[in-house]
């Protein structure tokens, strides 16, 4: 709604009729519940009578159907990916849209009767309503997802909801905010200064900026754990770049070993990401104690943006699909005491970039491909048993497991490794009818019936190996102008190899908006060709594979 020019805010379902008065529109979202489960999420039902247009997307559209009387079925396999939609009629919702029109399926239950009163405005193969509406009461609805990009009449029909039905205003712009964001650091600060543990990334370098803005060089700090499992480079780009900002306050702390050994016998992705969290917490105290800031005069600035917040299960109901570490426990303990600013909390990512831009924030930095802060510990996968690829009609199934979303719900399953490439559409058939199966990859370099899985835990030489392979493919990638085209490229190192060369290495290029679903992109032939060349010369690389799964069912990162 933002992107659309329209200010709005996320609010839990309970929320009541009276507190919602006022509102131009109402969206009730997605979510992985089913209407049928004890407990699920619903809506005071006087909101659909309140007058107040109401959208309800995917789970609600189920929601309303089952309040108002319709017909929702538990759905068996579910259905995630591209879907085409049919048009029965154009109301006042899908004007301008014509049919048929791909758009993004990802759901369970489906309404199999609109409520009395509503007209289905279109089909899809599985779904018997896939859109309805019941103009006169201002109550619309769709199964499918309008908000990602990978529905393409989903810009048209949001803005047929915001500016036709709601009568809203294109008056919302990320930018020009940057005096009230000061004024909201320094009220925030009182007379305390403010300490940010900085990453390099886009995030955290534009919320430290604001604050070296709000408050003065004096009184802003920024430390930059190096934890060893930075990319090549890393530190040496962070340095530089902190003095051009004219930042006089600023630490690298090497933390390496001590993250190294925490964790040295993890495998599994959410304690990974929950150690990593853990040791954060750790250094920062460190830091904070040598340096004598724990004194209450001190408080830490973070640059947490929205889509983190909503992921790590921070709004009521968002179910939890990965810990991201800034928001581990030891972190909620200084959030408890108010001893945190996150001047981007409300913010997606191309809004910061916005406000990056307007401080003047040089293009190639903001540019950059988002990094995850858990580093490359979360793309070197680990594990602790051995295990065989195992033949399917498909492909290969290799015991290999990575995180998914599927449903809005966390997925941890294994990935299916098929010989030729597929289309988004064939990759999303196989996801979807592949038992056990959240992830596909074409083979690209290496026998994989002769591979297998063997224990493997996060060791420097591991760690070594995926950076190298990670520097090969951004030079490559930086040098052909494809990094121009894709929005993240993570390099994933997986415990899948021969007893010679015991990994193999996975090549995820993605093109997104905001990180909250994704697109597989393509990389030209003669690229792939020689990047596999280069990366098999690795040492220790028995394989290269594409991931060739949209967010979702797969998530971007494999941890
Ligand atoms: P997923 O894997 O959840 O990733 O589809 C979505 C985006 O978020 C990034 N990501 C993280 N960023 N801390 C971060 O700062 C984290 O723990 C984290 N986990 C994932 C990921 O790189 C992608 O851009």
């Amino acid at each position: 709604m933002r992107d659309l020019g329209v200010y709005a805010e996320v609010a839990p379902s309970e929320t009541p009729a009276s507190a919602l008065a006022g509102r131009k529109g109402i969206i009730i979202s997605g979510g992985p519940s089913s209407v049928y489960d004890p407990g699920s999420p619903t809506i005071d039902p006087s909101v659909l009578r309140s007058g107040t247009p109401v959208l309800g997307i995917c789970y609600g559209q189920q929601l309303l159907a089952h309040l108002l009387g319709g017909r929702v079925e538990k759905g068996e396999r579910g259905e995630y990916g591209f879907a085409q939609l049919n048009l029965k009629t154009n109301d006042i919702l899908l004007r301008g849209i014509d049919t048929p029109q791909q758009v993004w399926m990802s759901h369970r239950d489906l309404v199999t009767e609109p409520p009395p009163g509503f007209e289905t405005l279109g089909i899809t193969n599985t779904c018997p309503v896939a859109a309805m509406s019941a103009p006169k009461q201002g109550l619309f609805a769709v199964q499918f997802h309008p908000e990602v990009a990978h529905t393409p009449c989903g810009r048209q029909l949001l803005s047929n909801f915001l500016f036709d039905i709601c009568g809203c205003r294109q008056d919302w712009n990320p930018t020009g905010q940057i005096r009230a964001l000061e004024e909201h650091i320094r009220a925030a600060a009182g007379n305390r200064n403010v300490f940010f543990f900085v990453s390099g990334g886009v995030d955290s370098t534009v919320a430290y900026t604001l604050c070296l803005k709000a408050l003065g060089p004096d009184r802003v700090h920024g430390a930059y754990v190096d934890t060893g499992l930075m990319r090549e480079g890393e530190t040496e780009f962070v340095r530089a770049q902190f003095a051009a900002l004219g930042a006089r306050a600023f630490q690298i702390e090497d933390a390496g070993p001590q993250f190294l050994k925490a964790l040295e016998c993890a495998t599994d992705p959410e304690q990974k990401r929950h150690i990593i969290g853990e040791e954060f917490v750790k250094v920062q105290e460190r830091i904070l104690e040598g340096e004598t800031f724990l004194d209450g005069s001190w408080i830490l600035g973070q640059g947490t943006i929205y889509p983190d917040t909503i992921e790590s299960g921070g709004s009521a109901k968002a179910d939890l699909i990965k810990t991201h570490h800034n928001r581990v426990a030891g972190i909620q303990r200084l959030i408890d005491q108010g001893r945190i600013i996150e001047p981007l909390a409300s913010f997606y990512k191309d809004e910061v970039r916005a406000v990056g831009r307007e401080l003047g924030l040089p293009a190639e930095f903001l540019d950059r491909h988002p990094f995850p802060g858990p580093g490359l510990a979360i793309r070197c996968l680990c594990g602790s048993a051995h295990g065989a690829p195992e033949k399917n009609p498909f492909g290969w199934v290799l015991p290999i497991r990575s995180v998914g979303v599927q449903g809005d719900s966390r997925t941890y399953r294994a990935v299916l490794a098929v010989e030729d490439f597929p289309t988004t559409e064939e990759a999303a058939k196989l996801v979807n009818h592949t038992e056990g199966v959240n992830r596909v990859v074409v083979t690209v370099a290496g026998a994989v019936h002769a591979m297998g899985a063997r224990p493997a835990y996060l060791t420097p030489a591991r760690l070594a190996r995926l950076r190298r392979a990670d520097a090969i493919v951004r030079q490559l990638s930086r040098e052909s102008g494809f990094d121009q085209q894709i929005w993240q490229f993570p390099v994933v190192l997986i415990p899948f190899g021969t007893d010679e060369l015991p990994d193999s290495i996975v090549l995820r290029p993605i093109d997104s908006v905001d990180g909250m679903t994704a697109n597989v992109v393509r990389m030209p032939e003669d690229l792939l060709k020689q990047m596999a060349r280069e990366l098999t010369a690795v040492e220790g690389v028995a394989g290269v594979f594409y991931d060739l799964t949209n967010k979702p069912p797969a998530t971007i990162e494999w941890e």
